[in-house]
């Protein structure tokens, strides 16, 4: 299992010293949610951001793009420093063509889809991605609760993933914490993303990761 925390939670005045101590505290990943006000109704980060903590950690920077026009940005952020690229299938007619782009870059290629797409879209491009992201809340906002009929989405996903391509990792997005991440994990998602459950935690961000870590045997 990875943690991807991420940094839309975080406190920005303090966000390299934050991700420092995610990173001390053993977590795998750093989740950077880009909104562009079009494909969410919010706006949140741009390349600058990953440019800024790329020579502070070690840690993969995945780049989890929620706009309309993810083709005009992409090169940006593999620029920048993102190791993997995650874009909606929501905005994309047929999203190979990117996706190979991001590979061709030398980066991972990611491809996420809403709680409202059905999952079975995903699976002409199992065979391309290292990565599916399932979202677990509608995206635009952190902060918001689990959507309960979500296992069995992910279950169906991972029968997929491991019938087509199971290198490929499956990553859940949205309301995860503690409480939550046992049903994820027993559907079969190994990469949990965790803004509020981290970052917001009152334990405090070490102690919120140990918990989270600790819900799978090592
Ligand atoms: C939602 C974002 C998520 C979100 C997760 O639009 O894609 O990555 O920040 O945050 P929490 O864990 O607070 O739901
Ligand atoms: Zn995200």
């Amino acid at each position: 299992m990875h943690l991807a925390p991420s940094i839309l939670a975080a406190d920005f005045s303090r966000l390299g010293a934050q991700v420092a101590e995610a990173e001390a505290a053993g977590v795998q990943r750093l989740h950077v949610d880009v909104m562009d006000g079009h494909f969410v109704p919010n706006l949140s980060m741009g390349p600058a951001v990953v440019e800024a903590l790329r020579p502070h950690t070690r840690l993969l920077i995945e780049v989890h793009l929620m706009v309309e026009q993810p083709a005009k940005f992409t090169a940006a952020f593999i620029g920048k420093g993102a190791d993997l690229v995650i874009v909606h299938h929501e905005v994309l007619e047929d999203a190979r063509p990117l996706l190979s782009e991001i590979k061709n870059r030398g980066k991972r290629a990611g491809l996420a889809i809403n709680p409202h797409t059905p999952v079975d879209v995903l699976v002409p491009y199992l065979p391309m991605l290292d990565h599916a992201l399932c979202m677990t809340v509608h995206p635009g906002f952190g902060g918001q609760p689990f959507l309960a009929d979500s296992p069995p989405r992910i279950a169906r996903l991972r029968q997929l993933i491991n019938t087509h391509n199971p290198k490929c990792d499956l990553e859940v997005d949205g309301g995860i914490d503690a409480r939550t991440a046992p049903a994820v994990l027993a559907a079969g998602a190994n990469v949990l993303v965790v803004g509020t459950g981290i970052f917001c935690n009152p334990l405090g961000i070490a102690a919120a990761i140990r918990e989270l870590q600790a819900l799978v045997p090592s």
